[in-house]
């Protein structure tokens, strides 16, 4: 299919070129850039997949530098020493890349491609930011007056070099603070000063702010300054404690926004307005049959030209829509696109359709779109169309809420129901705001964060269950029946008929004939694990459900399961393979059979009156609660742990058999009190350590568990304690983390093994002496300088001292500000002090009276007369007072105001003149 061109009236066109640059498509942009740093013994490295399946604690590949990782901190360098890329890269979070701003301005995104040029302990600052500046002006010949550069705060190098490897106007480098010019990969990791390139779009960007020092908008929030390339002197590691460590060698790490270099490049002044997003636009505005426009009315196509390229590079690298991590944030970049088509008008799946012009356009320089085309539209439009059925439940649903809300007269729907709409049917709240507000309603917002809030809490997954699911309705049923059979004791794979299942909301609940799946009970959490389809209809993906639990209601075993394929139907469902998550099951086991030995071990240190209450069994550790009247001893802890993990090593052999109820009770089972139980129960034997009613599952033998570990012993009622514990590779992997942390603790304070916490209470008792000290020290000297800024800037104002100036943060580092203060407030009789401090953006202003001026001024009073010219806030009493300001360029202003206003005050009556400003230097003696 080739893209209609007939209707095109409706985009506007690439603007021509307007910085006066020669033109180049998006395709030669990327591959000069590579071939510029391949002309400078550069190895071309592929992008690193956006998807980093090797590493959990990273969502999406969000910069370059992340597949060079530990090259940067000097390991696995594979040969490398200088390599450059462009690497696909995704941010759905942090402050620009918030989602729901993407597609609002011009130039942020989910999806964007990184250009980047590393060195690996070879060339450094003077290369990079010579290459830089060569490949912008030389090479792409962008005008240099348009061009900015920023340097780290204390990098003289950076900004020397600037100067004489570059010919760019001196004027035009900023220094920056760490915000800005300092590049950290995350809260550990390598990271280094940086130097930024700026460039100015001037009246090209939309809603352009003039400034009349065009430096002043770098770094700010306007479209007009856009930061284009970053490039990062990596040199240090920072460690967990905060502490930067100095790397094996010093590298270069840079990143330049494609798509940025591109608008730049074509001159249009929007990303969106070039040649790498102008077709998907003009695809849509064809699709659509709505115009694009650059203007706010252009929102839709630029959020779904953004978001189908953040799908369509996550799904070909692998990952798919879900209700967990990577998922879960596909399925709201999906959900957000879907609602923008249907803002303009569309009604059947949208964003799949293009797919096929993405490929197109970008298929040459990433192959796997290209390839996995056909996978990808398949993806996209199945959950599109699973979000339209959600979509139309949730409006009928809001329908009932809406109806009800009037019904009872009032003007509110309640934040129950609409966190209802938000978690079960995938309605984003200003969606339901709007519907609200189309039906003279609004919604209860703060009850609606409340919800949202326990949500966190929760896991997340969890769909609504009402009373209604008990009856037939609603269910696709394959057969009537309900009864399923636990086979899970002995295996944990089998073949399986589906007796019914429903969609709700994002979960799909499937009942089976017979199951593997523990479904929770006696404490013990259901199981997890996945229910995959048989091939149905030629074509048709095969079902594929991950069984988030498993849960008994109403008589039915519930599967429920997060939808990770295909579509459930009569016939995808009909036979499934079931498949238990075999590691979480070995662990909830051994966690399982710990807490019967846990249990005997009680009775046998605490007493026979140790009953159980209750209990919680999962794969991550076990809680134990039983009744006891007084808090454990540390000794009966130890105790108890001690004889556990005998018992473990004895090795018992752990057996179960059925028998009746009261001969089991005879053979001295311990039985839950209160707990009601059939005639036949199962009994689980330990050895001769316990012998328990329990339907749970078990290990083979108490070695099994490995060992046990109690986490905490505390109340949770009268006379009932909780044990927590771990077991197995839980305990050893608890043990690890201590082991490692107390090594830590111990290289921090230079500790022999067994001397950490004595080291410890030293340095503490140390560090209080050494504040006390320096407390001391500071206020000494502080009363010094008081004496100094009061004889050198004092001046006699009618027989008073006056001091009116400003402490420049060099001299005065703001954090002993207030101390100098003090000094001088604590000096003056017959004077008055008003001091003010720039720091960053912020103005301080402080006023201090001595004893015998307060007559004629007071520190409150003159704060509030002076205050407002900076609209600072403040206030204080007649011998102190201060306040601050957001207007640092306010300070002489406010200065002359004081001055002015303290003349009117001291000169109004005649208290004898002092002779000369020497006297004034007294006050300070
Ligand atoms: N790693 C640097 C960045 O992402 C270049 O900005």
């Amino acid at each position: 299919m080739s893209t209609p061109t007939a209707s095109s009236q409706s985009v506007t066109p690439v603007p021509p070129a307007g910085f006066g640059i020669p033109f180049l498509t998006g395709k030669q942009i990327r591959q000069g850039f590579i071939d510029f740093f391949a002309g400078k013994g550069h190895l071309f490295v592929p992008s690193a997949p956006v998807v980093p399946h090797d590493d959990p604690t990273l969502l999406f590949t969000n910069a370059g530098m992340n597949q060079f990782k530990s090259a940067l901190l000097g390991d696995n360098r594979e040969g490398w020493k200088r390599v450059a890329n462009s690497q696909k890269c995704i941010r759905v979070s942090g402050k620009h890349n918030d989602l729901d701003e993407v597609g609002r301005d011009t130039y942020h995104h989910t999806f964007f491609e990184m250009l980047g040029n590393w060195s690996f302990g070879d060339y450094y600052k003077k290369e990079a930011i010579k290459w830089s500046w060569e490949l912008l002006t030389e090479v792409w010949k962008l005008p240099k007056d348009r061009l900015f550069v920023t340097v780290f705060r204390d990098d003289d190098e950076a900004e020397s070099l600037w100067k004489t490897e570059t010919d760019i106007a001196h004027g035009r480098i900023m220094r920056f603070g760490e915000k800005s010019n300092f590049w950290e990969m995350g809260d550990v990791g390598p990271c280094g000063p940086c130097s930024e390139i700026h460039f100015d779009m001037g009246d090209m960007a939309t809603q352009a702010a003039t400034f009349a020092d065009p430096a002043a908008g770098v770094n700010g929030t306007n479209a007009r300054y856009i930061e284009l390339w970053n490039n990062v002197f990596m040199q240090s590691e920072r460690l967990s404690s905060g502490e930067l460590k100095p790397l094996k060698s010093q590298n270069v790490d840079t990143g330049m926004g494609f798509e940025r270099i591109v608008s730049v490049i074509q001159g249009s002044g929007s990303n969106y307005e070039t040649d790498v997003f102008q077709p998907i636009i003009t695809r849509i505005a064809d699709l659509s049959g709505v115009a694009y426009s650059k203007g706010p009315e252009g929102t839709p196509h630029r959020v779904m030209a953004d978001h189908v390229r953040a799908l369509s590079f996550a799904i070909a690298d692998g990952a798919t829509p879900g209700n967990e991590g990577r998922g879960y944030v596909l399925r709201r970049i999906l959900r957000r696109g879907s609602r923008f088509a249907r803002n303009l008008g569309t009604r059947e799946p949208f964003l799949w359709k293009l797919v096929e012009t993405l490929a197109d356009t970008m298929g040459e320089a990433y192959p796997e779109l290209a390839q996995r085309r056909p996978y990808i539209e398949q993806v996209i439009r199945a959950e599109e169309e699973r979000f339209m059925r959600t979509l139309d439940q949730g409006l009928d649903r809001f329908a009932k809420m809406a109806a009800e809300t009037k019904s009872k007269n009032a003007a509110i729907i309640g934040g129950a129901e609409v966190f209802l709409l938000y978690d079960t049917y995938g309605f984003p709240t200003d969606l339901t705001r709007v519907l609200a507000e189309e039906q003279g309603l609004s919604i209860d917002e703060a009850g609606y964060a409340k919800y949202m809030e326990e949500q966190r809490e929760r896991a997340r997954g969890a769909a609504k269950f009402d009373g209604s699911f008990a009856s037939d309705e609603g269910w696709t049923l394959v057969s009537p029946s309900l009864d399923t059979e636990f086979i899970g004791y002995s295996t944990l794979v089998a073949d399986v008929n589906v007796r019914r299942f429903r969609e709700v909301g994002d979960q799909v609940l499937v009942v089976l004939d017979k199951t593997p799946f523990y479904a929770e009970a006696g404490g013990q959490v259901g199981d997890t694990g996945t229910l995959t389809g048989k091939p149905g209809p030629a074509g048709a993906p095969l079902v594929q459900l991950r069984v988030l639990d498993t849960v008994k209601m109403f008589d039915m075993v519930l599967h429920k399961c997060d939808l990770l394929g295909g579509v459930p139907s009569l016939e995808t469902m009909k036979n499934l393979k079931a498949e238990v998550d075999a590691e979480n099951r070995f662990r909830t086991v051994r966690n399982h059979s710990a807490t019967h030995l846990l249990h005997s071990a009680l009775r046998e240190v605490l007493g026979n009156h140790v009953q159980q209450q209750g209990s919680r069994v999962a794969p991550e550790s076990l809680r134990f609660d039983f009744t006891h009247f007084q808090a454990m001893s540390a000794e009966e802890i130890r105790r108890v742990e001690a004889i556990v993990n005998r018992s473990i090593a004895e090795n018992h052999s752990i057996s179960n058999a059925i028998h009746g109820i009261e001969e089991a009770k005879k053979l001295g089972a311990m039985a839950l009190f209160g707990e009601k139980y059939g005639d036949k129960v199962r009994v689980i034997t330990m050895g001769p350590v316990s012998m328990e009613l329990c339907g749970g599952t078990h290990a083979t033998a108490t070695g099994d568990i490995g060992s046990l570990k109690i986490i905490s012993e505390s109340s949770i009622a009268a006379g009932v304690r909780r044990i927590e514990a771990v077991t197995g590779l839980g305990a050893l992997e608890m043990a690890q983390r201590n082991f490692n942390a107390l090594a830590d603790i111990a290289k921090v304070f230079k500790a022999k093994p067994g001397q950490e916490a004595e080291k410890a209470a030293e340095a503490s008792a140390r560090i209080k002496a050494l504040e006390k000290e320096v407390l001391e020290l500071r206020q000494t000297q502080a009363r010094l300088q008081a004496a100094g800024v009061i004889a050198e800037r004092g001046k006699s104002v009618n027989g008073a001292t006056v001091i009116v100036s400003r402490l420049d943060e060099k001299t005065f580092p703001k954090d002993s500000v207030g101390l100098l203060v003090d000094g001088i407030a604590g000096q003056l009789r017959n004077g008055v002090a008003v001091l003010t401090q720039v720091s960053g953006d912020s103005l301080a202003i402080y006023a201090a009276v001595g004893k015998e001026a307060q007559a004629k001024v007071k520190a409150g009073d003159l704060i509030k007369a002076i205050g407002p010219i900076a609209d600072a806030r403040g206030g204080g009493k007649p011998d102190r007072a201060q306040a601050g300001s957001k207007s640092p360029d306010k300070e002489a202003l406010v200065l002359a105001e004081a001055e002015k206003y303290l003349r009117a005050c001291l000169e109004s009556t005649g208290v004898g003149p002092r002779p000369s400003e020497r006297a004034a230097a007294k006050e300070g003696e």
